[in-house]
């Protein structure tokens, strides 16, 4: 059931092998002084950062670099990244790289000058920006697929000492400005990192399908984007340079995460929960986290939400149910999934990740409960499936 709900998304899109021409346009919109975002390097060895500089050079940009931001970006990382759009007086941020490098920028966009600790502000307290706080305006160049960082505000940021990774989802006026949106500039991409995206989009989609029991539109979008990312994924893991394959991905990436088939809709994300307590301890690669605890969670979820899960097992499994329960539809659901996922090459243990028995205490400590899901996990329950993922 459509509930109330204000539907606006202000990020404007290039998408293409031609997106980066329009980058000249967009920085006429904004002053001189455009502090440039990256991450440990890969755009330097791809030609990106020499492509995006020579547009900020004939722009006439005055240009700070804040490189080096870690995947997982930390709060000691976020702090140095404010004085430095301070001491620079960003006009605009120009974020260039993967899901870290656009969670930053808006970290830092809107932490610069909010006068406070923004970790305790924005990720502990989880407060809004407040009102009158200078918000610098960020633009994308993505170069890694999976987050949808590009077209919404979230922005997670991890805080070692605390042993914490916690998002914090901002509003329109934290969105983006415009992300340029080029397939080939995610060719170099190794393996891992590109089946970690795929899996991130995945989850994302399953966040927001698993809940609820109304008739919603939503859902079958959901399928649809689904049916399409396991089709692309396919062929994108046989021929990394498959454009076709690549860009279907990339704007599957983007509408499952850009909170457009959220609206109206209940939605879980305790995968997210659980899988950012995993990379708290263990700094691991964020896809990888959610496909390693995905089908303990969802085994465990399935006696809760059984006619959803049968009825994701039909449409996007092609699980066929005649002659069998619904149940029996359901597991052979999640079986094909658990299949598929291997087959792409996902990492299926939190202990390949790094994770140990005598830590998920403490990464139970670290997960997040959601309500809006099948099931309000307890901690037993948050250990239990945190051990079956072992
Ligand atoms: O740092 P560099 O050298 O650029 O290397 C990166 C990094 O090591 C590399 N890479 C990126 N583009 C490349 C490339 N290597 C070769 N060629 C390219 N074209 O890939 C590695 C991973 O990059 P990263 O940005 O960390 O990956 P991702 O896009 O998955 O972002 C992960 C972060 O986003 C958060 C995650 O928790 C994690 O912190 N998320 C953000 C969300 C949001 N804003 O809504 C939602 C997600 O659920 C997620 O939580
Ligand atoms: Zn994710």
């Amino acid at each position: 059931m459509l509930g109330n709900f204000t539907y606006c998304n202000p990020t404007k899109l290039y998408f293409g092998k031609d997106a980066l021409n329009n980058l000249g346009a967009e920085l006429s919109q904004y002053g001189k002084n455009v502090m440039l975002v990256y991450g440990g390097g890969s755009i330097k060895k791809n030609g990106i950062y020499d492509k995006v500089l020579s547009v900020l050079h004939a722009s006439g940009k005055v240009v700070t670099e804040d490189g080096g931001v870690m995947p997982n970006p930390t709060s000691e990382k976020l702090a140095d990244g404010c004085e430095k759009a301070r001491a620079a007086k960003a006009d605009l941020i120009l974020a260039v790289g993967g899901g870290s490098v656009c969670d930053y920028a808006k970290a830092v966009s809107v932490s610069a000058y909010c006068g406070d600790d923004p970790w305790e502000k924005y990720f502990i307290r989880m407060e809004d920006v407040d009102d009158g706080t200078k918000i610098i305006p960020v633009g994308c160049v993505l170069t890694m697929v999976g987050t949808g960082s590009e077209m919404n505000g979230g922005s997670v940021i991890t805080n070692h000492a605390e042993k914490l990774k916690i998002g914090h989802v901002f509003g329109e006026n934290v969105f983006p400005k415009f992300s340029v949106l080029n397939p080939e500039f995610t060719f170099t991409l190794p393996k891992y990192q590109m089946v970690s995206g795929i899996y991130d989009i995945m989850s994302h989609i399953l966040e927001q399908y698993f809940s609820g029991t109304d008739d919603n539109t939503s859902d079958y979008i959901m399928e649809g984007l689904l049916r399409s990312l396991i089709h692309s994924a396919d062929i994108a893991v046989e021929n990394p340079t498959d454009y076709e394959a690549r860009s279907n991905i990339m704007w599957i990436a983007t509408w499952a995460l850009n909170t457009f088939v959220a609206k109206g809709k209940e939605t879980d994300w305790e995968v997210h929960m659980l899988g950012q307590a995993v990379g708290a301890h263990t700094d691991a690669t964020h896809g990888m986290t959610l496909a390693a605890v995905s089908l303990p969670y969802y085994r465990y979820i399935l006696p809760y939400g059984q006619p959803k899960f049968a009825r994701y097992a039909v449409n996007v499994w092609g699980v066929d149910p005649a002659g069998k329960t619904e149940k029996q539809v359901a597991e052979e659901g999640l079986d094909e999934m658990e299949k598929w996922m291997k087959k792409i090459g996902l990492v299926m243990n939190i202990s390949d990740l790094g994770a140990t028995e005598d830590m998920l205490k403490g990464i139970t400590g670290s997960t997040l409960v959601m309500e809006g899901g099948y099931k309000v996990l307890t901690e037993e329950e948050i250990y239990a499936i945190l051990k079956a993922s072992l």
